[in-house]
């Protein structure tokens, strides 16, 4: 994603908490700007709020991407996981959101992308806490862009299908019956999210994501 949108001539920055994989990023792509948080962790959003609002006055997107995925039985699971999983998909991009909100509202024209999934259109027993928290996700963007409606920030949601990068690991029969859904490059799925940008399409569910939310709706 930074890739390409760096190819268009925006200016890119790019966060997570792990500072070799951001040196990593930065030295194949030197124009890029990196900087640590821990979206579950408010005092750590508002350090990067102040630290990149003051670098870059003119920010104005805000791409939600970070995400986890779980392979879960209730049974055995940890607590602390579950609250890992909802924190990371869910409570992040709302808290995110939440601090960058006033500065994006400031800008001329801004916007807020949140990185979804097409399984929040459906249930997911195999990785649960991911269906629910993507879910939840789901209804938060929808109600966010309709209070968001009358002010200068458009609000998008991405539903990506399974990718080249898959996310899931869970028993070798589960793994199995993932696995036979159909891997799309992440450089399509990106090219297809630029381009529902610019078409102005709020959300934007490439591939098999629509066979996905067409199966939730026969399952809801
Ligand atoms: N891969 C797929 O097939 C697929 C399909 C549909 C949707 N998605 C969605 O796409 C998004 C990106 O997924 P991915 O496949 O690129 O996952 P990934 O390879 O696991 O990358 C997740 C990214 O999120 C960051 N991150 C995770 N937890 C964080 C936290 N608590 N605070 C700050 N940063 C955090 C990680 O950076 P650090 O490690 O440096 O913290 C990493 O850069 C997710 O929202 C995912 O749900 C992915």
């Amino acid at each position: 994603m930074a890739k390409q949108l760096l190819a268009l001539g925006n200016t890119v920055i790019v966060t997570g908490r792990n500072k070799e994989k951001m040196n990593q990023a930065k030295e194949q792509y030197p124009k890029l700007h990196t900087y640590s948080v821990e979206v579950t962790d408010i005092d750590s959003i508002q350090d990067l709020y102040e630290q990149v609002t003051r670098d870059f006055p003119t920010l104005n997107v805000l791409i939600n991407n970070a995400g986890m995925m779980n392979a879960i039985k209730f049974q055995t699971a940890k607590a602390k996981g579950i609250a890992d999983e909802v924190n990371t998909n869910l409570a992040g991009p709302i808290l995110m959101t939440q601090i960058f909100l006033p500065h994006l509202l400031q800008q001329k024209e801004a916007a807020i992308l949140n990185v979804n999934s097409g399984i929040a259109y459906f249930a997911f027993d195999k990785a649960p806490i991911y269906s629910a928290s993507k879910l939840g996700l789901h209804s938060y963007t929808q109600s966010l862009r309709k209070q968001l409606k009358k002010t200068p920030v458009k609000v998008f949601e991405l539903a990506p299908p399974r990718t080249s990068k898959p996310m899931f690991s869970g028993t070798e029969e589960d793994n199995a019956s993932v696995d036979r859904v159909p891997e799309v490059p992440i450089s399509e799925v990106v090219r297809k999210m630029i381009d529902g940008i610019k078409k102005n399409r709020e959300t934007i569910v490439p591939g098999m994501s629509k066979l996905l939310k067409l199966v939730g709706k026969i399952q809801l």
